[in-house]
């Protein structure tokens, strides 16, 4: 299996005065003063509904910068006739040949595509560049790349075999078509999600989030460039419920590949069951869904190390990762520098626009969250168990934009160290120096998500003593680090009880979900 050794797309600066930045600045700026069109995608053309919605960045949503089109139930029934079509030459194509397109979509995103694709990110998705950069440009190429060395680590996974009876496994994809429903924080989870099931045989109808559609359109354009042949992904927009119950209730449905809302995912998982003697096949389900993830500090833990892994980890990307710390326990021996310095961090965020490259917190995804974010933090600013120490504005007149907020309660258990907010606000609990195993219960026993975590501590013993007390509560746990950051190749990425199925993004695990293997044994 001789395929190129993956590598992880080298970060660039973006610092003044940088090729990458005059780049990324020009797409920016030719797209925020372009009228777009995104029609749907399906059997390779381009499907104009005449429905249309209008598209804003979230940090200037008075400014219109194109449009997209919204699928009728009809459309989406042709994309899964065309999935299905596409599916008897593309299930029979040899792997190398699916390599190639994947391989080749990666170089186009690492470089000619890479300044369109972080501007598309930066404007639709109101990441800043260096949080573009890493999502749209780096983690997108990782998936590609990774994935293709991953598939050949499953092909090579064989039965023993004798001189006279020969037993191999081909690793066929799954009868039927596939779904994917991607969401809005990560460009990377969308275009990984649908094409590494269609690397692995597989034809897909993806469902991209309305709140991301105009990077989606540049990972279509890309995907079409590298040679993905018409009909095996398949773009439709539009109203997320009639698209859903028309995808699973095709008897040909046979796998989900959701990253979104705990709730949505449980929704569609239901409704898979429902279905589910209408199908042929068991299908596949395969989710990454919310988080409350956690940062633990022990007393010997380093403060400015805490502050930083606190200051990073809650409020890059505005809170919005689902890796995002929003929750943290810090003794009371070190609260007092732990919070001078983490203030210190907060105050040096500059907030507003990200083509204002200076800036590290722009505007949270839409007015929907802005609302909820602006509930929770009126009711902390009047409720006695909650303090806030930092942030506490907001103001959508222009853009979605939310201070980055650290709240402090004597209440661990006050509602937002339990309710996942989604945005730039992080709640801390200071406890005793003496109750640090009643801690550690108290954390699992208040992680009904269990995705990121994080332990810092200089003291193995009391690190042990949380990566015992926290079997459960952290599919991807942190020593002395934040909680998010999870780079393809090294960590990969996925949470389990509210949080997932653990089905690691980045990993033969996952991709082993999109195939049924053959046994064949042959005797001579
Ligand atoms: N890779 C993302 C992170 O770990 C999800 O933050």
């Amino acid at each position: 299996f001789n395929v190129p050794i993956a590598v992880n797309e080298p970060v660039k600066s973006y610092a003044p005065g940088t090729p990458e930045r005059t780049a990324v600045l020009e797409a920016y700026k030719t797209m925020y003063n372009s009228k777009i069109e995104i029609p749907l995608y399906i059997n390779g053309k381009y499907v104009s509904t005449g429905n249309t919605k209008p598209i804003s960045p979230p940090h200037d949503h008075q400014h219109i910068v194109g449009s997209y089109h919204l699928a009728e139930k009809h459309h989406v029934e042709d994309a899964i006739a065309t999935a299905l079509e596409a599916r008897k030459k593309w299930s029979k194509i040899p792997w190398e040949q699916r390599a190639g397109i994947f391989l080749k979509a990666a170089e186009l995103v690492a470089g000619p595509y890479r300044a369109k694709i972080n501007a598309a990110t930066m404007m639709g998705q109101s990441k800043n560049i260096h949080q573009a950069e890493i999502d749209s440009a780096c983690e997108l190429v990782d998936f590609l790349r990774f994935n293709v060395q991953y598939m050949t680590d499953i092909y090579m996974e064989q039965p023993e075999s004798t001189s006279d009876a020969w037993n191999r496994v081909e690793y066929r994809p799954l009868e039927g078509f596939t779904y994917a429903v991607t969401p809005f924080n990560f460009t990377a989870i969308a275009g990984n999600l649908p094409s590494c099931m269609a690397l692995m045989g597989n034809v897909v109808v993806w469902k991209p989030s309305d709140s991301q559609v105009y990077s989606a359109k540049v990972i279509m354009d890309i995907f079409e460039e590298a040679g993905v042949p018409p009909g095996v992904i398949n773009v439709v927009f539009g109203d997320p419920e009639m698209i859903s119950n028309t995808v699973l209730s095709s008897p040909d449905f046979s796998g989900l590949h959701f990253t979104g809302s705990t709730f949505v995912f449980k929704e569609l998982w239901k409704q898979i069951g429902n279905n589910i003697h209408n199908y042929k096949t068991y299908p596949r389900i395969v989710g990454e869904t919310g988080g409350k993830d956690f940062i633990i500090a022990h007393n010997s833990a380093v403060p400015k190390q805490v502050s930083t892994a606190l200051s990073r980890g809650a409020f890059e990307f505005q809170g919005q990762k689902c890796s995002a710390a929003s929750r943290a326990y810090i003794p009371k021996s070190i609260w007092g520098d732990v919070k001078k310095y983490l203030l210190e961090d907060v105050k040096s965020f500059k907030i507003g626009s990200p083509e204002d490259m200076d800036n590290f917190i722009t505007a949270v995804i839409h007015e929907g969250s802005f609302d909820k974010l602006a509930k929770y933090i009126d009711a902390a600013k009047n409720d006695n168990e909650a303090e806030i120490i930092a942030g506490g504005n907001y103001d959508k007149s222009k853009g979605y934009f939310v201070e980055p907020t650290v709240i402090v309660t004597q209440d661990p258990k006050y509602t937002t160290m339990c309710t996942e907010l989604f945005g730039p606000v992080l709640t801390i609990y200071v406890y005793e120096d003496d109750a640090y195993a009643e801690t550690l219960k108290l954390v699992d026993e208040t992680s009904d998500y269990g995705l990121t975590g994080a332990i810092l501590s200089t003291d193995r013993y009391a690190i042990t003593e949380a990566t015992d007390a926290l079997q459960n509560s952290a599919g991807n746990f942190y020593i002395n680090d934040k909680c998010t950051g999870a780079v393809v190749g090294q960590q990969p990425f996925g949470g389990a009880r509210a949080s997932g199925t653990n089905d690691k993004a980045g990993s033969a695990q996952n991709l082993m979900r999109w195939v049924s293997p053959r046994l064949i044994k042959e005797t001579f």
